[in-house]
């Protein structure tokens, strides 16, 4: 893989700057690819004993889109605020842009732009206020202010409404005025804790479109939580799938896939069926399947070729007295990889109903 490192990156400790291309591979041997995030053993523990985030190693190079998928509760959040040093973590070291977050917390969060999942919005305040007040607060350049709040607000849509105060926005218009606030300062790693979550899917494009814009033209550093699997299969270069605070699968979302077989084939068992595990076993017998599970009411078959195993995996459920529902063949998504690794769908359990936006709540 090669890998151009340009002039900024010699303000950073970490990073090495090179004027001609690298070849990242003969660097990663002698240790100097730069690297945005990079954690080692992160833990995080709520007393009394639950290990929220339990042992994390993460290598985030420069100008990537990181997504970190997970159920609610596995972790995603605390590991957000370690990185951004909103909260200490209990075991283990990260460094975000080559600082620590421990001991460079101060630096560190000059580096970064966070978008939380609650926004933390001053309601009585206009999203334009908002905005001034964070570059404010970041010490942008008095010249550069206006401009930039401007562009700012147009981008994320918020125009019209810029003068209103923030408690009459819907939930989509905060979400989106909570990531500005988030980009005010230029930061080159940003965090986005479920930035499109209960979103409608107008706000959730501008979102993502806007993210790309950022990553491909500036080169901006994204580590993104989602629930949206087939979201981080669209903009993310390399995925992490969290399951009780552990890694449980990690890497790029076409190497996720293929890591699973070619074939996803589902078989939706008739209600009546009460017991899918006679269902499970003459599937499994049939043999040549790369893997077999329940999921739900439903048989769910990966295999290398999914339209020949069709015939014969009807035939031994009708053999096993089996009704069978619904039969459907699909290449896996990372939906597939999320339940081949975690035996579970994603649960989106906090969506919101989309089409409308959230009214402001
Ligand atoms: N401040 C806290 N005190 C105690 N437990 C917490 C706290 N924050 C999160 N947790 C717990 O830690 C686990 C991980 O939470 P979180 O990081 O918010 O997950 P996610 O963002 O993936 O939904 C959950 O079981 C949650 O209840
Ligand atoms: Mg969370």
């Amino acid at each position: 893989m090669w890998a151009l490192y340009l002039a900024p990156a010699a303000l950073r400790p970490s990073a090495v700057t090179f004027v001609t291309l690298a070849c990242s591979s003969t660097l990663d041997i002698i240790g100097v690819v730069a690297s945005a995030i990079v954690a080692r053993g992160l833990r995080r523990i709520f007393p009394p004993d639950l290990a929220a985030v339990d042992g994390i190693d993460l290598d985030i190079e420069e100008g990537r889109i990181f997504g970190f998928l997970g159920a609610n509760g596995s972790g995603k959040t605390t590991t957000i605020r370690m990185l951004t040093t909103l909260l200490r973590p209990t075991e283990g070291s990260a460094t975000v842009d080559g600082y620590d977050v421990v001991k460079d917390a101060a630096k560190v969060r000059a580096r970064v732009g966070v978008a939380l999942q609650e926004a933390s919005l001053d309601l009585v305040m206009t999203g334009r206020e908002t905005l001034l007040l964070q570059a404010r607060l970041y010490r942008v350049p008095r010249g550069e202010v206006r401009q930039r709040v401007g562009d700012l607000l147009r981008i994320v849509d918020l125009e019209e409404a810029a003068d209103r105060r923030v408690g009459t926005y819907s939930g989509g218009m905060q979400r989106r005025l909570d990531l500005a606030a988030a980009l005010v300062h230029r930061p080159r790693i940003v965090f986005l804790d479920e930035p499109t979550s209960g979103l409608d899917p107008i706000s959730r494009n501008t979102i993502w479109r806007y993210v790309e814009d950022l990553n491909r033209n500036d080169g901006v550093t994204f580590f993104l939580t989602t629930q949206y699997l087939e979201e981080a299969d669209r903009l993310a270069h390399e995925v992490a799938i969290m399951e009780r605070g552990r890694i449980v699968a990690q890497g790029a979302p076409a190497e996720l896939k293929a890591s699973i077989g070619a074939d996803v084939v589902t078989v939706r068992l008739e209600d009546r069926n009460a017991q899918p595990d006679r269902a499970l076993a003459a599937v499994k017998a049939i043999g040549g399947l790369t893997d077999v599970r329940v999921v739900g009411d439903s048989v769910v078959v990966y295999t290398k070729d999914g339209s020949s195993a069709i015939a014969p995996i009807v035939l031994a459920l009708n053999e096993a007295t089996v009704a069978v529902e619904e039969v459907t063949l699909a290449r896996p998504t990372l939906d597939d990889v999320f339940l081949r690794k975690t035996g579970h769908h994603i649960e989106a359990q906090d969506r919101e109903p989309e089409g409308v936006e959230g009214a402001a709540s």
